[in-house]
This record gives C-alpha cells, structure tokens and sequence, in this order.
C-alpha cells in the first residue's frame, strides 16, 4: 500500500484502492485492539522507531505476544509521530506502556517545537476495538490502566482522560483539549488540573488517553490557496451540516501552498446509508453493528464540491488505517510473526 520511494507512509487513494468489505476475519483477530500512539518527536526517526521497538520487544529483548507495530507516521510540520500499535486486549497495556516510558525518556518538552502546540512528550493515546470479542468498555479499562501505569512509573507525568475513558462525562477529544488550554498560544501549565497524576510540568508536558470506537485521520488536499472555499468546503461535509457526512469532523487549513481539507473521521453506529456509490467497511463492537465512511467517499464530495467551483482536488492522505485494514493487517502481521511490520509494508503492495 505504500511505496518503497515513500519514506512517509502517506497513501495516495488514487494509486490503491481497498475492498475491505471482502477482508477475512480469522479467530486471531478477535480479540486484538489498535493504539495510535502520538509522539512528540517526527525528525528524529531513530527515536521514533526505538520507542515503536519498546512496544513490541520487553526490557531483555524478548519479543511480546500478539503485539505488532503495523505503522508509523512523521508528520514533520506538527513534529508528531503517530506509532500505530496492535495487540490483544491482554497485552495491549503492557506494551503502551513501554513505548510511553520510552516515549519520556527520550522527548523532552521543553525543547519543542512545531506548528501547534502538542501538549506531552507522549501526546496523545487513542485506544479502539478492532475485533468483535473486545467492546469499547474493554478498551476503556485497558486506557485507564495505561494512564495510572504512566503517572506511577514516570514520575511528573499527567494525563487528561477522553472519550469513552472520561467516565461518566465522555467528553470528546476536543472538549477536553479546549478544557486543558491546548488552543492558546502558550498553555498555561499552573491552570491546568490533570485527571490523572501531579500538577503538569514542562518535562513531560500532559498526555490525553482515550478510548472509543476507531477513528481515522484523512486528508484531501484541493488545488486552490483560497481558504474561504476551503471553510466553505469543510463546512458542507461536516457530520453537524444537514447533509454532511456521518462521523466526519473537519478542518480547513492552508498547506504548502494548497488548502487541506483535514478530517477526522469516526466510526459510526448502525449500517451504511442506503444507496452508497460503494461498500463501507462494517464491523462489530461488543455486538452492536458500526460503518465507517471510506476515505473514497470523503475524496469523491470534497472534489465534486470543489469542482463546482473550477478547482481541482490534488491528493487524499491517510494516517493509519481504516478499523478493517488495521485488523486485517494486523492478522497477517501476527500469522507470520512479524514484530516490526512498518518496515516490511514499505515494500509490500497491497
Ligand atoms: C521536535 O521536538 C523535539 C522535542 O519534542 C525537539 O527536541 C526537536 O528539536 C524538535 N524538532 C524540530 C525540528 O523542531
Ligand atoms: C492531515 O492534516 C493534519 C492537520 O494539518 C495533519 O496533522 C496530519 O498529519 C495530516 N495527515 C496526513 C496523512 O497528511
């Protein structure tokens, strides 16, 4: 899915297209979550991969159980990585947390630098079901194991919950990230009061864990440096617009010279609409059916939107994976015993 000359692992929708609808789901996967770890640390890609490895491998080398690191993302402007881990709901929180103890060692805040402001040396951990044994309460407990386990062992460390892991409030990420000051310019540590662990400090920063249904990252980038077709764009599909898309929340942001139209995307409850131009991959959480919106649709609206007013759209990118990708890969990974799968997807074409 990804070339060998594309050092990022962004993936062009125009040069692969999935049909996750007719993925397998073997036994294996049933009970395997996914964590998009992010790190604040994108240039360093040594750094970044060590922390990946701390995921996968225990302190004497040894490689942990049905846990693969299926990707990693640099996003160099924000200077953030995004560490894609998979793993049972069993091991999950042990190898969080060694790749965020890591994380700590490594990064420090108080020399960083990027264009908004990332809040922890550990920024942020997003734990989602992938198979159809584990529930969104699993992953919940998994998250808040995770957040006591990092606030004991690294000292100074401070997380805020989100999402399903708010409990009982589940207030999303955004919310939470707004209560904690993350959009001024220069948070102010002293006001921020951390759900879990000592008052914040500038050496870790503060760390969000979450846990909630998946949620993918998916950009389409249109040929224009006009922003106000770009908010205008961003507000037509907007899951809150009448008509907008379901489980999309968007951005438009100014980007190398073009408009970025930056969504994020969450899986939905219930099926796919009728009529769709093509399938939507559908799964199970706890027993509850739940779709998500392909990147291909996203790209498709945004470019007829656009065109409509004589722009065209330049590429789409995705951060990690839908939920059914992540899963299927993720099998594959683990059939075949393989610890460090972002290095070998580099070379696979899928
Ligand atoms: C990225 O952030 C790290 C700390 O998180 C910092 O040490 C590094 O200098 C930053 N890199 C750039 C290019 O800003
Ligand atoms: C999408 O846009 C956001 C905001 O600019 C950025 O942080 C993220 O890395 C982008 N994702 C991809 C795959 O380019």
């Amino acid at each position: 899915m990804v070339t060998a000359d594309d050092s990022s692992t962004k993936t062009h929708a125009s040069t692969n297209t999935y049909r996750n609808t007719e993925m397998s789901s073997s036994n294996l996967g049933r009970r395997l979550v996914a964590c998009l770890l992010n790190v604040s640390e994108a240039h360093k890609k040594d750094l970044v991969e060590t922390v990946a490895k701390a995921a996968v491998y225990d302190l004497h080398g040894e490689r942990r159980e049905m846990t693969t690191v299926l990707n990693i993302f640099n996003d160099h402007d924000y200077n953030r990585s995004v560490i894609t881990i998979v793993a049972s709901i069993d091991t999950i929180k042990d190898a969080v947390l060694s790749a965020c103890e890591k994380a700590c060692g490594l990064i420090d805040m108080r020399a960083h630098t990027g264009v908004h402001p990332c809040m922890g040396s550990v920024d942020l951990v997003p734990i989602y079901p992938l198979g159809d044994d584990v529930g969104i309460d699993d992953c919940t407990k998994a998250a808040r194991a995770v957040a006591e386990g990092l606030t004991e062992r690294v000292q100074g460390t401070s997380v805020f919950l989100f999402g399903w892991a708010d409990c009982p409030l589940q207030r999303g990420l955004a919310q939470r990230r707004k209560d904690m000051g993350w959009f001024k310019k220069t948070p102010d540590m002293l006001a921020i009061r951390p759900d879990v662990g000592p008052q914040p400090q500038k050496r870790y920063g503060l760390t969000g864990v979450g846990a909630g249904p998946y949620v993918m990252n998916c950009n389409v980038t249109i040929d224009t440096q006009d922003m106000a077709l770009g908010r205008s764009i961003a507000a037509a599909i907007r899951e809150s617009t009448p008509g907008g898309l379901p489980g999309v929340q968007v951005l438009a942001l100014p980007h190398e010279g073009s408009v970025e139209i930056a969504c994020n995307v969450e899986s939905v409850q219930g099926s796919p609409p009728d009529r769709v131009a093509e399938p939507w991959p559908t799964f199970s959480i706890g027993g509850q059916p739940y779709c998500h919106i392909p990147a291909s649709a996203i790209t498709a609206r945004v470019s007829e939107l656009a065109e409509r007013q004589g722009v065209v759209t330049k590429a789409t990118a995705l951060v990690g994976f839908t939920a059914t990708e992540c899963r299927f890969l993720a099998e594959g990974a683990l059939l075949n015993d393989i610890a460090e799968f972002w290095k070998d997807q580099r070379r696979i074409h899928m």
